[in-house]
């Protein structure tokens, strides 16, 4: 029973990181498929570029429910006593890394996902709320200073591991600090195209006020 509900809830976490909302939201309301267009990424910012604002925000709020929820699977097995409380974190960051795993390499969509941002919010939101709070204000001030989305991801996942390192909320958790920096290689190795085309001066940029983009 107990390694079962673990299995279950780790698939479980991967098939919830696994669902391609930008791709079956985009084809199944508005018969466009994002992965054609602009970026190509399966991601919410591509929505935001494709299929506009309202598509976007509701791409985004789904890619960050799956990384909160599959996170929050772990209190699934703290509840049915399957974890003691010191390995919930453990337990949470292992799912919420599935979830992240699923995302960027969907089962639904043949392993081509997005690029993990959104649903790494979701996770960071249930490990550590005021971490994620810090996170959101540099992406928004880097968003607002320079209007490059996979900028202000890299360096909104960059502040994670790095403000927990300075110990911003108290004593440095290990855990979260070596997670942090996992996740950040991650995220950089999935914006690898976006770097290029940054170093080139040939990334897009969002216009954050108003409806056209570029
Ligand atoms: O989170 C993805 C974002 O950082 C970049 O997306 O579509 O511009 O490659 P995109």
């Amino acid at each position: 029973m107990t390694f079962g509900l673990f299995l279950i809830t780790f698939i479980g976490a991967y098939l919830l990181g696994s669902i391609p909302t930008s791709v079956w939201y985009g084809i199944g309301y508005f018969g466009i498929d994002v992965r054609q267009h602009g970026s190509g990424n399966a991601g919410a910012t591509n929505t935001f570029r494709i299929l506009g604002k309202r598509a976007g925000t509701i791409v985004m709020l789904i890619d960050i429910l799956k990384g909160w929820t599959a996170t929050c699977l772990a209190l699934l097995l703290y509840y049915f006593n399957v974890i003691g409380l010191e390995e919930l974190l453990s337990y949470k960051i292992v799912f919420g890394l599935v979830a992240i795993v699923g995302h960027i390499y969907p089962i639904f969509v043949k392993f081509k996902g997005g690029k993990g941002v959104a649903t790494l919010l979701g996770m960071v939101l249930a490990v550590h709320s005021e971490l994620a709070l810090v996170c959101i204000t540099i992406f928004i001030f880097t968003l607002l200073t320079s209007q490059y989305v996979s900028l202000s991801s890299m360096l909104a996942t960059l502040a994670f591991p790095v403000f927990s390192l300075l110990g911003m909320f108290g004593q440095p958790e290990t855990l979260l600090v070596v997670f942090g920096f996992v996740m950040f290689v991650l995220v950089v190795l999935t914006h690898k195209k976006n770097i290029g085309r940054l170093l080139s001066g040939n990334e897009s940029r969002v216009r954050i006020f108003g409806n056209k983009k570029e």
